[in-house]
């Protein structure tokens, strides 16, 4: 039988080391060794990972051209999520979090079952899971779901707080040929066995900040954004709050009553729907138009004072609106955190 081989991985500037195996991304080895560098998809379609090859023997695997475009792989940048190693080798990490390599959390697969499921729109399920042990997580990160025979593996953000680990709780949007969410309408059942492998995912709530918090989502983007409002509201912390939601129209909205309960008990809080699609018969008199448009015109309107954390969750065109938009006007990148929901590599 021949041996493992194990190589040493280098990180600048942070002068981080760790080991990999040959066989394992390098960012599943950070995972493994409870370091926590920049990541989202973690399967090459996203470029959160993107760091600079210094030196050594490395491979790609498979990755998107969007994630890391033919001028940027012939200067020597990868994706760690993408990358084997073949020697020692050093990286220089182009994006790192000092709080988020502070407050990495090994990640582990716990054995779960699911415990209910329910409807919340005609395309929208929460999910429940009991798991053996507490899941040590940060509000806003996520798990990979596999189900029980192994076959379909995917990623979906909790949507309870931390303080809640054996009960885990996922809004997910259904597709009809999806291979993972079409089983929610029928197939998955209360009792069957599931995997969460975690926790990952940057897009974490940072606590004590005295500044406005914008949390930006759509659809079930409100996944995270509901664990880290849930989260933010247990830790007593006093911040004004504004929450954008993006839903086609009225019948997509959901939570409605636990948001006006919220909104009426806090009052640094504004819940702002935008119904990109609102059908006549809606009545609709709120905000009209897509997420980003909305939010843009709020922070015309309504001049916050104070550093602003913004978190965005949702598909990656919403996402990809928003960012230039938090960015042209006043939110500082390093203070933008966002999962973009990228369908998974089949
Ligand atoms: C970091 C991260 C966090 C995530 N968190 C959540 C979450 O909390 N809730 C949630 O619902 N999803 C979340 N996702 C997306 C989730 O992992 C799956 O990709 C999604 O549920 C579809 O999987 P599926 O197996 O049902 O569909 P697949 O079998 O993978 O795809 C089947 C078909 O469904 C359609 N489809 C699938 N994904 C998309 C998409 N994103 N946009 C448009 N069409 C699509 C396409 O037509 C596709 O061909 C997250 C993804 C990432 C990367
Ligand atoms: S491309 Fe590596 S984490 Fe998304």
């Amino acid at each position: 039988m021949t041996e493992t081989q194990v190589h040493k991985v280098r990180f600048e500037p942070v002068g981080i080391e760790m080991e990999v195996e040959e066989g394992e991304t390098v960012l599943d080895a950070a995972f493994r060794q409870g370091i926590s560098l920049m990541h989202g998809c973690k399967e090459g379609q996203c470029g959160s990972c993107k760091s600079k090859l210094i030196d050594g023997d490395i491979e790609l695997l498979k990755y998107s051209t969007f994630a890391l475009p033919d001028y940027e792989s012939e200067t020597n940048h990868v994706l760690l999520c993408r990358t084997h190693a073949y020697s020692d080798v050093r990286f220089e990490l182009l994006n790192y979090d000092e709080d988020l390599l502070s407050r990495s959390i090994a990640v582990k697969a716990l054995s779960g079952r699911v415990a209910k499921i329910s409807a919340l729109t005609a395309d929208i399920r929460l999910l429940e899971i009991e798991i053996e042990k507490p899941l040590k997580f940060w509000a806003g990160q996520y798990v990979d779901l596999t189900l029980e025979n192994g076959a379909v593996t995917r990623a979906f953000s909790m949507a309870n707080p931390p303080s809640d680990g054996t009960n885990l709780r996922f809004i997910i949007k259904t597709y009809p040929n999806g291979a993972f969410s079409s089983q929610l309408d029928g197939k998955l059942g209360v009792g069957d066995a599931v995997i969460a492998k975690g926790p990952y995912g940057t897009c974490f709530r940072r606590e004590a900040r005295p500044g406005p918090m914008l949390l930006i989502g759509g659809g079930s983007g409100m996944s995270p954004l509901w664990s880290i409002l849930a989260d933010h509201i247990e830790s007593n912390e006093q911040r004004p709050v504004r929450f954008f939601y993006g839903a086609r129209t009225r019948a997509d909205l959901f939570y409605l009553d636990e948001l006006a309960a919220i909104t009426a008990k806090f009052k640094d809080f504004k819940f702002v729907p935008a119904l990109s699609h609102a059908e006549a018969d809606d009545g609709w008199d709120g905000e009209a138009g897509f997420v980003h448009e909305v939010v843009l015109r709020h922070l015309r309107e309504e001049k916050l004072t104070g550093v602003i954390d913004a978190y965005a969750c949702g598909p990656t065109p919403m996402i990809d609106a928003v960012l230039p938009i938090l960015q042209m006007n006043g939110v500082e990148p390093d203070h933008i955190y966002f999962d973009k929901f990228t369908p998974a590599v089949r």
